[in-house]
Order: C-alpha cells, then structure tokens, then sequence
C-alpha cells in the first residue's frame, strides 16, 4: 500500500491550506457569530478552482481526483466548516450530479457557471416528513406533458437562499412509491419558488440554511435528470459520493482541533509548566492523533475507491460514521485542553465543537451510516 500524495495533490493540499489561513481566518467568528455567508471567499474558491474540482475541464472544472478533492475539504474545514460544506453540496451533491447523470444541454447550460462558482447549487431532498425516510417524499412534480408542475416543501437546504440552481427531489408517480421520484432543475426566479425563512443554528453558522416552498411551480421536461422516476436512484448514489465530502469536513475539522490544542498545550503553563509535560494532556493528545489517523485513512480509502471505480458506498459510509464520531470526540477534548480559554470565541475550538455537530447528522445520520453498513456486509460473501 502506498499512502504517498502525489506532488499534484501535495500543491493542491498546500494552496487550500494557504488560502483557509489567508482568507478564510480572518473574520471566521464574526461570520460565525453574524451567520453571515462567505461571499467574497466563495467567488475566491470559484477563481482556485475549488466549486468544481472533480469536473471535466471542457465545463470549466479542474479535472481532479476524488482524493485531491478531499484534501481541500480536510484544509477548508481545519479553518471555516461553514465554507467547507458550500464547496462540498457544490462539488459532490450537484456537479458530480449534474456530470454524472445530466443532458448534455443541462451540463452545457449550468455546469460550466457551477463549476467556476459563478454560482452556487443547493440539493433538495429532506422535507419535514422526510429526513431519513428519503423514499417518503411529500413534495409532488406531476407530469403535465412538456412540463412538470411542482409543489411542497423542503427543509434545512443548505445555500438554501444563495444557490441559483436547485436539485429537487419530487415525487411524480405516488403508486410507484421511490419508483416514481424524479429529480428536477429548479432555478432561483421560478414562479412560484419562495426562499423560507433562514435557520438559525448551532454550527456551520456561515452557511445559510433555509425552508423551500414551491407553489405550482412550472419545470420544463428537459430539466428531469434522468429518465422518468430515476428521481430516488439519482439521490442515492449522488449521496454516496456526497458522504466522503462531509467524512472529509469531519477530519478536518477534528485535524484543525488537535492541531489547535497541541500548539495551546505547548504553551500553556500550570503547575510550572508548559500543561503538554502533563500526561493527562499528552494523552488525550495521543488519542487525539491516533483516532484522527484511522479517519485520514477511512476517507483517503473511500476517496480512491471512487477514483478506482470500485463501489465506494460502504467505504464512504464507514469513512463518513467514524470521522464525524472522531470531529465531536476530538473537538470537545480540544475544549476541555484549553480550560476556560476553550469556552471563548477567539480560541476557536468551541466553533469547531459546534460545527463537529451536523457531520453525524447531515447526509445521512450516524444510524443511517449504519443501516448502509450493516446492509452491505450482511448481504456481501
Ligand atoms: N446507490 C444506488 N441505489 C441505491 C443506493 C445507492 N447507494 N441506496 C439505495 N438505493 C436504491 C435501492 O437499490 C432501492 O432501489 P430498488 O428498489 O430499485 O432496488 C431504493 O434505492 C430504495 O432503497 P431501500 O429499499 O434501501 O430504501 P430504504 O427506505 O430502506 O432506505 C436509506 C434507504 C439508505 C435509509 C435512505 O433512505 C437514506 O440514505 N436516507 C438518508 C437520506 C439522507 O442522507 N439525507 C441527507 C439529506 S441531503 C443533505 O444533507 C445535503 C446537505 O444540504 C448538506
């Protein structure tokens, strides 16, 4: 086994960490205290590349690996988790989408501007009634011969108000239960598209979440993706791919954590002397490493499944259940080293205690990770 980047993917790595601490530091908490978007920041990414790494040059993407995509994300992430997770709904829920399983006169006509970020996508799939429960989709597309008319709601979208194209998941043929979904390109202006109200959360707070409400909302035909009722297939397998982003997001958000408590615990003195020369510090900082180690290398591992072709479904679902489990264990040791210092804003780690929350939840939860785990070893040789 050869766990050596690449000189391409050790650059790669080195411009996304330069970038996180030039441009994304400065003025994290206050955008994290505003639940102000990184506006600027995300024009910056679009300009380095970073809105479409994984898609084909001739739509103005990078052309890059999974794996190079997922270094960026564990860059990103170590800083600013709220810009992480519009790079990653860009990358892996809606170019690799849209790449994938889109028209070419769909690819001609969004992808080149998403991959560039000269705007944003948003993926659409959980309403009130269907979080987990995926195939229990309320939100309605019927068929009307050249078009499609659209009604219902969906919950906690992220770039819920800043994306210009919207991947919506609507069921058309109710007999034909998760048969009968198809999935849609909605654009911010549609008549009858209302942006909800915005959410105020916990974590991620940079990035803007909101409620959607289509109201006979009129989509043409030539914006289903895929034939008729693909609709449930498209999300499931877009999701796969998706979960090695966020499982990536978690890593660097545990990564940032530890990197920040071992400086801290480096300099702090108590006792008369520096807390590191304390074992009960320098074990935590010992599992710290060692768990945030096994995570690199499930989410590396996913990531070259997908490069190499091979299914990456339960790899991704194991990278993404055990980094997440490792962000929230890792961050509140990282509080719990800087004492007091990592109750206060400006010592970052309770921001990234906070983000470490949504990683077990979005994407499929912890327990969903599970059900795609335990159903795929259980029906494998
Ligand atoms: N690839 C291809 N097809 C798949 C698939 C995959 N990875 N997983 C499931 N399917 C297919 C199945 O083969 C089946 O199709 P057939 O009937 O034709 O065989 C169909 O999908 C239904 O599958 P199941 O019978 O397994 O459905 P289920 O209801 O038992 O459960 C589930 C499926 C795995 C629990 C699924 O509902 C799920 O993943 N739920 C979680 C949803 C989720 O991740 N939501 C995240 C929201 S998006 C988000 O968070 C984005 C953001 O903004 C950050």
């Amino acid at each position: 086994m050869d766990f050596t980047l690449s000189e391409e993917q050790l650059m790669i790595q080195q411009a996304a960490r330069d970038f996180a601490q030039q441009e994304l530091l400065p003025g994290v908490i206050e955008r994290d205290e505003a639940q102000k978007f990184p506006t600027d920041q995300v024009k910056m990414m679009g300009e380095l590349g970073f809105m479409g790494m994984m898609v084909d040059p001739k739509f103005g993407g990078s052309g890059l690996d999974t794996l190079s995509y997922v270094l960026v994300m564990e860059e990103l992430s170590k800083i600013d988790a709220s810009a992480s997770v519009i790079v990653s709904v860009n990358n892996s829920l809606v170019c690799w989408g849209l790449e994938t399983f889109g028209s070419e006169a769909q690819k001609e006509k969004y992808l080149a501007k998403l991959a560039t970020g000269e705007i944003i996508g948003a993926f659409c799939l959980s309403e009130p009634e269907a979080g987990s429960d995926a195939t229990s989709q309320k939100t309605t597309a019927i068929d009307k011969g050249d078009h499609y008319i659209l009604n219902g709601t969906k919950n906690w979208i992220t770039n819920g108000s800043s994306a210009d194209v919207y991947l919506v998941i609507a069921q058309t043929h109710v007999e034909k239960a998760h048969k009968g979904i198809n999935a849609l390109i909605v654009e911010k202006g549609m008549k009858g598209f209302e942006i909800g109200p915005k959410e105020n959360k916990l974590g991620i707070r940079g990035s803007d979440t909101h409620s959607l409400n289509f109201n006979d909302v009129v989509v043409p035909k030539e914006n289903r993706i895929g034939e008729d009722g693909f609709g449930f297939k498209f999300a499931m397998k877009t999701l796969a791919g998706g979960r090695i982003g966020i499982a990536a997001q978690a890593l660097g958000i545990a990564a940032g954590a530890y990197e920040m408590a071992k400086k801290y615990s480096k300099e702090r003195k108590a006792f008369g002397t520096e807390i590191s020369n304390h074992q009960a510090i320098a074990f935590k900082l010992a599992d710290m490493h060692t768990q945030i180690e096994a995570a690199r290398f499930l989410v590396y591992k996913a990531a070259c499944d997908k490069d190499n072709g091979a299914n990456y479904d339960l790899s991704g679902a194991m990278a993404k259940l055990y980094a997440s489990q490792v962000a929230m264990e890792t961050t509140v040791e990282a509080v719990q080293i800087h004492g007091g210092n990592g109750f206060v804003k400006d010592y970052h780690v309770e921001r990234l205690m906070r983000d470490a929350k949504i990683t077990q939840i979005y994407e499929g939860t912890s327990e969903i990770q599970k059900i795609v785990i335990s159903r795929s070893i259980l029906t494998s040789k």
